[in-house]
């Protein structure tokens, strides 16, 4: 699509990790460019439903930019979505399926896109090659190798890419952030991520209709063309639940929480290990069903432990009910028993702080008294609109970089507990295996109030016993694992031409 210079094409036989650790070589390439602050830029929404919605909603209202094209391979979607921009602007936007069309278009300067995940890297890399800044939604990356080339490609073509995380542009987590690094709370080495989100059933795994008006082709791009033929009842959105496609709760929910963990902790680096336990349970006494089998294929429940030497993060994804939890401190934390929270809990020496919502943290003192309180939301497109018109991609509030590290904390789970399937444990099991393991939780009490989670969800450890990954090492820098085979084996999925994400070092 995009002629190589000599110099790109030397630049690609460095290998991943130097490419992705270094810092950038090339300021700028041929392709859109904002001329002046009162030129509109020229955009695209790629991957119009639910999120994309929000994009569409979010950027026909600012006056600095303009959709140009709405880009769904759904026809329904293509339509609702120029029918909104239509609605807020006066202007109907040009639909088109497939993406080829904007990165062809050389008066497009921006692209946000709000695919599934399996989608996210490919389009970005193809964008920020055909010259075009880049806005992806988390994750940004359907695996590791996946996140550093988008990394490689920002630098390499001189784009802003920035990851829809956007508490990152939160005054209310900014502003908490900064007062765990003054010291607020003491000193901060363990932070615990809270995705507790009820997911129910996605439906029984069966073989159901594409609808009509999908290009399916198009749809499953780099994933594999299960020849045309869905599992699952809903095409939209529940493909986060089949791993062809999505990345479980912990890649969905989850990074937004990862990120704010691993930003609050100060860490920007991949940690040196990971051990996941959990599974996809519950779901038969859901339906009162023994038999019942559900189209997912991703864990709901899992439990993460990130080690970083000095500090540690433990992720739990809970997606069975909490109404009924125990969990006595954390619902106190959160300030409610029932409902769904996700969060993220810093433990310092001197007290505790909470992210309790995308826009409200709260300090607590060693006695449990609140201390401050941290409150607002923030412009997370805005951010990214000013660093693309005035090409400092320092000034972005969330990088590619930040996105691949965040990204990558669910995937080193998802690929301890992928390895592990196969290795059902007993509770006794688990236990011994997580007393001889490295944290700064206590993790017999975290694995205790899990299996109490599941016995509250109607889930029979002993007929349906969890699965538990085993400990992997994993080397920061190169992005491997050093004492797994079957986990490297898993680390990069295979491409259906010509849907192929190039990695790191040949972007
Ligand atoms: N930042 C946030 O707060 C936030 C919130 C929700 C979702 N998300 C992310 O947004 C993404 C989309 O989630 P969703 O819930 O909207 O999913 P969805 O399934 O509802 O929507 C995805 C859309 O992408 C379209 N699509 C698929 N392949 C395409 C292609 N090749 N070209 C163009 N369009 C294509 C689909 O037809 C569909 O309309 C996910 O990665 C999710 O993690 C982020």
């Amino acid at each position: 699509m995009v002629q190589r210079t000599r110099r790109e094409f030397l630049q690609g036989s460095l290998s991943a990790a130097a490419v992705l650790w270094a810092a950038p070589m090339f300021s700028g390439r041929a392709g859109a460019q904002a001329a002046s602050a009162n030129d509109k830029l020229l955009c695209a929404v790629i991957g119009c439903n639910g999120r994309g919605g929000d994009h569409i909603s979010s950027l026909s209202r600012r006056k600095d930019c303009e959709i140009a094209y709405i880009v769904d391979v759904d026809e329904k979607v293509g339509e609702k979505g120029c029918n909104a921009v239509e609605k807020n602007t006066g202007r109907r936007p040009k639909w088109v399926k497939d993406m080829r069309q904007v990165f062809d278009d050389k008066s497009i300067n921006f692209i946000t896109t709000a695919t599934p995940n399996h989608w996210h890297a490919l389009c970005g890399v193809w964008a920020m090659q055909a010259g075009k800044d880049a806005y992806i939604e988390k994750p940004i990356c359907h695996d590791i190798p996946e996140g550093a080339a988008l990394v490689a490609a920002a630098k390499k073509y001189g784009r802003i890419c920035q990851v829809g995380t956007q508490c990152r542009s939160n005054p209310a987590v900014q502003e908490a952030v900064k007062f765990m690094a003054a010291g607020g709370i003491g000193q901060v080495n363990f932070a615990r991520g809270l995705c507790y989100k009820r997911r129910k059933s996605i439906g029984a795994l069966g073989d159901y209709p594409i609808p009509a008006q999908v290009d399916f082709n198009l749809w499953s791009g780099p994933a594999r063309y299960t020849t045309p033929k869905l599992t699952r009842p809903n095409f939209h959105y529940d493909w986060h639940w089949q791993r062809l496609y999505g990345n479980a709760d912990s890649g969905n929910q989850g990074p937004h929480q990862a990120d704010i963990a691993r930003w609050g902790l100060g860490l920007n680096r991949h940690p040196n290990s990971v051990i996941c336990y959990g599974g996809r349970l519950g779901y038969q006494a859901e339906r009162k069903d023994p038999n019942y089998v559900d189209a997912g294929d991703t864990a709901n429940t899992e439990v993460a432990i990130y080690d970083y030497g000095d500090k540690c993060i433990v992720f739990e994804t809970r997606g069975l009910s909490v109404d009924d939890s125990a969990d006595e401190e954390i619902n106190k934390l959160f300030g409610k028993a029932k409902g769904n929270k996700i969060g993220v809990v810093f433990y310092g020496t001197e007290g505790v702080l909470v992210q309790r919502e995308y826009t409200y943290c709260i300090a607590f003192d060693r006695k449990g008294d609140p201390i401050k309180e941290f409150k607002g939301g923030g412009d997370h497109f805005g951010n990214f609109i000013q660093a693309v018109r005035s090409r400092q991609a320092e000034t972005l509030n969330s990088d590619a970089f930040q996105g691949h590290l965040s990204a990558a904390l669910a995937h080193l789970a998802n690929i301890s507990y992928y390895v592990g399937e196969k290795n059902k444990v007993t509770v006794a099991q688990a236990k011994a295996l997580l007393e001889k393991i490295k944290s700064r939780d206590d993790n017999i009490a975290t694995l205790n109030r899990t299996v109490q989670h599941f016995k509250d969800n109607g889930v029979d450890l002993d007929k349906t016993p969890m699965s538990m990954g085993p400990l992997l090492q994993f080397d920061p820098q190169k992005e491997v694992f050093t004492n797994s085979a079957a986990a490297n084996k898993i680390l990069h999925r295979q491409y259906r031409k010509p849907f192929v994400c190039p990695t790191a070092k040949k972007v």
